[in-house]
C-alpha cells in the first residue's frame, strides 16, 4: 500500500516537473492541454477524457559526437548515486534495482564470464564499495559517483548497457545509450524508457 502511494507520488512528480519544463510550449497558441507521461498502461492512471501525449524528458537528450573507444567492457550499469554507506539498500538502490541486479550479476559473471562495469557502486571516499557476487571479483570494475564525460567514456567502453530497474521513470541512460549506439538489456517492467526498446536497440529482460 505504501509502496503504491509512493509509486503514484513520484510519477505525478515526473509529470508535473514535465510540465513545468514543457510550460513555455505550453502556453504558446496551440497548446497541448493535457499530461505528458510515459506509462504503459496510462489508462490505468488517467480517466479516458484526458488528453495524454507520450513525452520524457529523456527525449531531449542532447545528441553527441560518439567517439569510438576501443571496448574492454561487456556491459554497463549505471547505479545514479547509490546507497553505498549501507551496502546498496536504500531508495536509490531500490530504484535501480540493486537486489535484482545482484542476482542477475551472478549469472553475468558466474555463467557467462562477462565483464562489467557498475557505475556509483563505490563510496565519494573511494573506500567502501557495495558488495557483488564473487564470481564477479576480478571482472567486474566498481566506480564512485563519477561526472557526465567519464561516465561516458566507460560507456564507449562497453557493449551493451544493463537497465534492471522497475521504478525508474525513463532514465536518461537509456537515450545515452542509444546516442552512443550501445544495445539494452532492460527489465520489460521498467516504469518508463521502454518505448525506447525494439528489436534494433535491445532486449527485454522478462523476469
Ligand atoms: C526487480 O526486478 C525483478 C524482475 O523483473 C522484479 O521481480 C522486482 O519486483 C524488481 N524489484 C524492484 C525493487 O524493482
Amino acid at each position: 500500500m505504501l509502496f503504491r502511494i509512493d509509486c503514484r507520488l513520484h510519477m505525478l512528480l515526473i509529470i508535473l516537473l514535465a510540465l513545468r519544463w514543457f510550460q513555455p510550449l505550453l502556453t504558446e497558441p496551440g497548446m497541448f492541454p493535457g499530461f505528458l507521461h510515459m506509462m504503459r498502461e496510462p489508462e490505468k492512471f488517467f480517466p479516458p477524457h484526458v488528453k495524454l501525449l507520450l513525452m520524457s524528458q529523456s527525449d531531449f537528450a542532447l545528441p553527441y559526437p560518439g567517439r569510438r573507444a576501443e571496448k574492454k567492457y561487456d556491459f554497463i550499469y549505471s547505479g545514479s548515486d547509490q546507497d553505498v554507506h549501507n551496502d546498496c539498500e536504500g531508495w536509490s538502490s531500490f530504484a535501480k534495482n540493486w537486489t535484482f541486479a545482484k542476482q542477475a550479476l551472478e549469472v553475468m559473471c558466474g555463467e557467462y564470464g562477462l565483464t562489467g562495469v557498475l557505475v556509483a557502486t563505490k563510496d565519494k571516499q573511494n573506500k567502501k564499495a557495495c558488495t557483488i557476487p564473487t564470481s564477479c571479483h576480478g571482472k567486474v570494475l566498481q566506480t564512485q559517483y563519477i561526472p557526465q564525460n567519464e561516465f561516458f567514456d566507460y560507456m564507449r567502453q562497453s557493449r551493451w548497457v544493463f537497465f534492471p530497474q522497475v521504478h525508474d521513470a525513463s532514465p536518461r541512460v537509456t537515450t545515452q545509450a542509444l546516442m552512443h549506439d550501445l544495445p539494452m538489456l532492460m527489465n520489460w517492467h521498467i516504469a518508463g524508457g521502454w518505448k525506447y526498446l525494439n528489436e534494433k536497440t535491445g532486449e527485454a529482460l522478462h523476469a
